[in-house]
């Protein structure tokens, strides 16, 4: 299959919370599991902050990307692509979708439940969605970090599946996803 077959791309919009997510969940990652590690405790509230901020950043990105969803037109299916192959990788999406909402959802609820205050990047305070609640702030932080590593293997499925259309099927899955 030549890679300028079937090659609309994806819309600007779509391309832009695509690649926007990647270095959001980069960045996410790293922070979250480099910060309780801090050990100059003004640092780390900052950084503690940060993550925070750019997690609900994240929730209203995801709740905006769904809202796309429904009014926007994804490109047409890449006809040589098996439909084994599509059901899983429209699987996978769906997946990827739901964690991308359960991470900054958790943080939430642990943020709230440990009675938290919430702040976006010190413009203005976000309400508590739960009282406080050291139970469920244990099982929401549970939650947050065994999620992450599900939303992980998932984003290496993703990615893997992407380079193995570009490479060894060198059909335009990736390229029509590419700025
Ligand atoms: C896409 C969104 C998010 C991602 C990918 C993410 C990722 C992570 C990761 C990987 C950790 C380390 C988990 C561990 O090893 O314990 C973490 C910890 C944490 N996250 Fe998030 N997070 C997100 C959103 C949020 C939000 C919205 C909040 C709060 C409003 C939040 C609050 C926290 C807190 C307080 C911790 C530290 C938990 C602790 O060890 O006490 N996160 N996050």
């Amino acid at each position: 299959m030549n890679t300028t077959q079937y090659s609309e791309s994806w819309n600007g919009v779509t391309k832009f919370i695509h690649w926007t997510f990647v270095l959001i969940i980069l960045t996410m990652a790293i922070v979250g599991l480099t910060m309780e590690d801090i050990e100059s405790p003004g640092t780390k509230i900052a950084v503690i902050a940060f993550h925070k901020s750019l997690g609900i950043t994240a929730l209203a990105l995801a709740a905006f990307r769904l809202v796309w969803r429904l009014i926007s037109k994804d490109p047409p299916k890449i006809p040589s692509i098996p439909t084994w192959q599509h059901l899983i990788a429209k699987i996978t999406h769906a997946l990827i979708y739901v964690f991308l909402f359960i991470m900054p959802i958790s943080g939430w609820v642990m943020n709230s439940a440990k009675g938290y205050p919430l702040q976006w990047f010190k413009l203005f305070n976000i309400p508590a969605i739960t009282a406080k609640n050291p139970h469920l702030a244990d099982v929401a932080h549970e939650i947050h970090e065994s999620a992450f590593w599900v939303l992980t293997a998932l984003i290496v499925m993703h990615v893997g599946a992407a380079f193995y259309h570009h490479i060894f099927q060198r059909d335009a899955t990736l390229k029509r996803m590419l700025p």
